[in-house]
């Protein structure tokens, strides 16, 4: 693996009686291993098809690089339709590995569409992107593998009729590939008549845990990315997955020191890259983590109400804004820093002779600084006693990202074993669905619309 970790700051040894004691590992021992052989017994298997992932057959993998590589020369944009795990993924691999600024940037220096990655269904935000968008240059991936999901139908519906009334039926169904669960779903079902390209998300690959499946390499291999990189990446820390050794295996012992930071009030995980490009990996996190780990029964039927509630934070943006909370505020967090040490670029800070101040910043580079100020505030973290870890790409490339990938899975995998819950479920998410569908009065929702309109708001509780 290409990634390193640095737990200090997790243990008693660096932050005294809020760390984590050695002698946890031994207690533990058996209680792990038992967590890691039910995760890795099941690789391939129900709702662990995401484990072969990084595996899948190389043909399958050159007809997509081909085929969407071929789009992603045509397109001056490419759309992504999707919601959740549909869209955080695509979202937040490409916003790491294309420049900053991609869309903005004049074409000859682009070298690949315009991407973006609509999920939420805001009107206006639909209205702007149709405002910029040309629908003879746009392409779009409409991502859904339930292909029932309101949000990623409506705006296929929205989009499908202003291509086929602009470019005619035959050439707007071109502009259309669907990704989806074959055989099953109404976007399956449209897909399948209409015509359109289809690829498949396996049937137990959940949407969170959907990243290296055309849900996102679709997009990746249109805007040009090293796919198979990407894929050898993700394929190294599944092999590191599988060590025995807790301390040679980062995503189950970092499983283990979240979960016990559980057990002592840690109810809160940060993610905080100090990276830009690494901004969206924190959403995909949040999503993993959340949706993964915060149930309200266990395996065995007991009421639980685990999970511990992700945030992201920004380095160095949020030093200014919520460092002072981690430092002082409740000891109820465990913070990841997510570190780059060679960034894609060095940007000096000028020495200027005229300004006859800021000498200790001078000559310096943006690269020293931002990096001098996670060191800065992991030790401040660390005064103030305050669990955290730091986890160092080399830098932001496919391949480290794939690893990343793989690794935040498997951690979410090994913890939610080691909590004893169903990981990949999402009965929560599935109830907002279901009431949905009833207000917008689908068909075979009418006693949910029974159950939602009895969910009385009482007058004398709202005020204007
Ligand atoms: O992780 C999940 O399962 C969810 O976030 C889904 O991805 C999200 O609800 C969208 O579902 P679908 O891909 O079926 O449209």
């Amino acid at each position: 693996m290409k990634l390193r970790f640095d737990y200090n700051n997790m243990m008693e040894d660096s932050i005294g009686k809020e760390g984590i004691k050695e002698s946890a590992f031994d207690k533990n021992a058996a209680a792990v291993a038992a967590a890691q052989k039910s995760v890795l017994d099941n690789r391939g298997k129900g709702w662990q098809e995401w484990c072969d992932l990084p595996f899948a057959p190389s043909a399958e993998i050159d007809e997509l690089i081909s085929y969407c590589g071929k789009i992603g020369k045509k397109a001056e944009s490419f759309v992504v339709l999707g919601i959740g795990g549909s869209a955080l993924g695509p979202l937040s691999v490409a916003s790491s590995l294309l420049h900053l600024h991609h869309n903005e940037l004049p074409k000859d220096k682009r070298k690949a569409p315009k991407l973006y990655v609509e999920d939420n269904v805001d009107p206006e935000r639909m209205a702007s992107l149709i405002d910029v968008l040309d629908l003879k240059t746009a392409y779009f991936n409409v991502v859904t593998k339930s292909g029932e999901t309101s949000e990623t139908l409506s705006q296929f519906l929205i989009l499908y009729s202003m291509l086929k009334r602009e470019l005619g039926k035959e050439e707007a169904k071109k502009h259309i590939i669907v990704t989806t669960t074959i055989g099953k779903g109404t976007l399956y079902d449209v897909a399948a008549k209409e015509g359109f390209k289809i690829y498949g998300v396996g049937k137990g690959v959940g949407g969170r845990f959907s990243v290296l499946s055309p849900v996102g390499l679709v997009a990746f291999a249109a805007l040009g990315l090293d796919v198979k990189a990407m894929l050898a990446g993700a394929a190294a820390a599944a092999k590191s997955a599988e060590e025995t050794d807790i301390r040679r295996n980062p995503a189950l012992l970092t499983a283990f020191l979240q979960v016990e930071a559980m057990k002592a009030g840690k109810n809160v995980s940060v993610l905080m890259p100090y990276a830009d490009s690494l901004k969206y990996m924190a959403d995909f996190y949040c999503q993993l983590w959340a949706e993964s780990l915060g149930k309200a029964e266990d395996l065995d039927g007991k009421t639980v109400h685990v999970g511990q509630t992700p945030a992201k934070a920004l380095g160095v943006t949020d030093q200014h804004s919520q460092v002072q909370l981690y430092t002082e505020g409740p000891f109820d967090k465990v913070v990841t820093f997510l570190a780059v040490d060679e960034f894609r670029t060095t940007v000096v800070i000028n020495d200027d002779k005229e300004v006859a101040a800021c000498d200790f910043l001078k000559g310096h580079t943006l690269n020293e600084l931002i990096n001098a100020e996670r060191k800065a505030t992991e030790f401040a973290l660390k005064k103030a006693n305050r669990m955290n870890y730091t986890i160092y790409l080399p830098s932001v490339t496919e391949e480290t990202i794939g690893e990343l990938l793989m690794y935040f899975m498997y951690q979410t995998a090994f913890a939610g074993a080691m909590l004893n819950i169903d990981t990949f479920n999402q009965p929560g998410v599935e109830e907002g669905k279901k009431a949905t569908f009833a207000m917008l009065g689908r068909a075979g929702y009418e006693s949910k619309l029974a159950e939602v309109n009895a969910a009385v708001h009482k007058p004398e509780y709202i005020i204007g």
